[in-house]
């Protein structure tokens, strides 16, 4: 019988630190329900003492999920902890992860403190969320760059404090497998009562090593992976979750196993991209479009003779079905909704009709939508909110042409039109718009993807705009790539320009 690895999907905290990827509170509901249905064991919702957004998270993913611990992270500090206990008063299973840097860079250079004071510090944290809640987990920040000797002090001193799980985070993606491996053996050898203890792993990918560290330490006795849907998170991610949960289905022979249903990847990879507006790349292991496309010759024979000539994992075990291409211009209303829900997105009645209509000439362009379309289609509502709306957009473009842009927007009502010229149909677009909204905005990144194949397909655009020093990011999903630049133009715009 394989031995339990608990995944605690930190999607909800870690993931959305991404600069342009933050959910409002009901969109975090929904990627909790989803962590359910995919079997997580813990899900990190929040860090409630950083904003109200956070602590309100907190407490409505606590009264939403059913069998999930639920985390709310917190800093050494007694008022984080309390007002995370506060916002985890519905959960059934609430867990306090504290925690405090433990590498001799963060205690000179954040902390300006000693070691043996990062002790103290890491004791009382523990013993007052303890307070609170009987499960608390204790991180050692850059337990990577620790020093093992040190980090085995830490550890024995808060597993006499009470913690429940202690968390070795690799917080700069900087260990080798190996090295991050030999970490998780020594403190299972070194430190006393950590038999009665959780280890966690929580790697990033700085170096592109978050899996291969979080086996490692998984091999070496953790049994506690921190990971992300997609492995999103900042600057290159953290581990993603598809990856290990593979790994070890792949490799019985580790007698490792966790409570995934590996059959809903694929749809949270789904809907946690599309509600982040977060691309998944197409050669991503597991989730990416590519992960099972055979495109050589030599494999396409191959796997047609037996698909485990080049397969090691069946696309249906992770959820990926080709026959999920359902809808067409005769669906219904209720067919829509039916797929969205088994896409774990329940949409009230006016957000529904919303994306009924836009879903009805989405399908008069297209002959086929599928999930990605479906998902996208799901935020439309979001856009009827808007105070700035596209109106109409006409361009002209062409070899040997000067592209011109007339732009029609709607601000709270009113009707406002300008054009202009561009070096491309979207410049001349974008100068339309700035000629309508004077106010100084540089386009700081710009990116266009389609959602599948087909020149009939939906191009994604994603869009920073930078205005007074901030940065905001716009989204927009579109048959037209032109009026989709546009549309992320302006959904940016709606950002700041309240
Ligand atoms: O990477 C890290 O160290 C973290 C901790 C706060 C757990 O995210
Ligand atoms: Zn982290």
């Amino acid at each position: 019988m394989s031995e339990r690895l608990f995944i605690f999907d930190t999607t909800l905290r870690d993931g959305e630190q991404v600069p342009g990827c933050q959910l409002n509170t009901v969109e975090k509901i929904e990627v909790a329900k989803a962590l359910e249905t995919l079997g997580v064991d813990v899900i990190e919702a929040g860090f409630p003492v950083s904003s109200p957004g956070d602590f309100n998270s907190v407490v409505e993913i606590s009264k939403a999920v059913t069998w999930p611990t639920v985390c709310a992270l917190t800093r050494a500090v007694e008022n984080d902890i309390k007002v995370a206990a506060e916002a985890l008063q519905y959960a059934k299973h609430p867990r306090i992860h504290t925690g405090i840097g433990t590498s001799d860079i963060h205690i000179k250079y954040k902390f300006k403190s000693t070691r043996e004071e990062i002790i103290e510090r890491a004791v009382a944290s523990v013993a007052y969320a303890k307070k609170f809640v009987e499960d608390v987990q204790f991180y050692a920040e850059d337990a990577g760059r620790t020093d093992n000797e040190y980090l085995a002090r830490v550890v024995e001193a808060v597993i006499k404090a009470g913690a429940t799980v202690i968390n070795i985070p690799d917080t700069t993606g900087y260990c080798l497998p190996s090295e991050f491996g030999a970490k998780i053996k020594y403190l299972i050898e070194n430190v006393k009562g950590i038999e009665n203890v959780v280890i966690a792993t929580h790697c990033h990918n700085d170096l592109g090593m978050a899996t291969a560290n979080t086996v490692a330490g998984v091999i070496a006795g953790a049994r506690q992976a921190e990971v992300t849907i997609n492995g999103i998170g900042e600057r290159a991610g953290n581990t993603a979750l598809e990856e290990v949960v593979m790994t070890f289905r792949s490799h019985p022979e580790l007698n490792i196993d966790t409570n995934i249903n590996s059959r809903r990847i694929t749809p949270t990879s789904r809907l946690v991209s599309s509600l982040m507006n977060m691309p998944v790349q197409p050669n991503k292991a597991i989730v990416g479009r590519n992960a099972f496309a055979h495109s050589s010759g030599i494999h396409q024979d191959g796997v047609l003779k037996n698909k485990q000539s080049y397969e090691i994992i069946d696309p249906n075990d992770v959820g990926l079905d080709e026959n999920s291409i359902v809808l067409t211009a005769r669906s219904g209303r209720a067919a829509l909704k039916h797929r969205l829900q088994v896409l774990g997105v329940e949409l009230d009645s006016d957000a529904l009709d919303t994306a009924y209509e836009a879903f009805l000439k989405l399908a008069d362009r297209k002959k086929e939508i599928n999930d990605d379309d479906v998902l996208m289609l799901a935020g439309q509502h979001r856009k009827k909110l808007h105070r700035i709306k596209l109106d109409f957009l006409q361009v002209t473009s062409g070899v040997g042409l000067q592209s011109v842009a007339s732009v029609g927007l709607d601000i709270s009502g009113e009707k406002f039109e300008a054009c202009s010229t561009g070096n491309g149909p979207v410049d001349a677009a974008i100068s339309a718009i700035k000629n309508i909204i004077r106010r100084k905005m540089l386009v700081k990144e710009f990116l266009i993807q389609a959602i599948n194949k087909g020149s009939n397909d939906v191009g994604k655009v994603h869009m920073t705009v930078e205005h007074d020093g901030c940065s905001y990011h716009g989204f927009s999903a579109n048959t037209d790539i032109i009026a989709a630049s546009a549309e992320a133009f302006i959904d940016a715009i709606n950002k700041f320009a309240k």
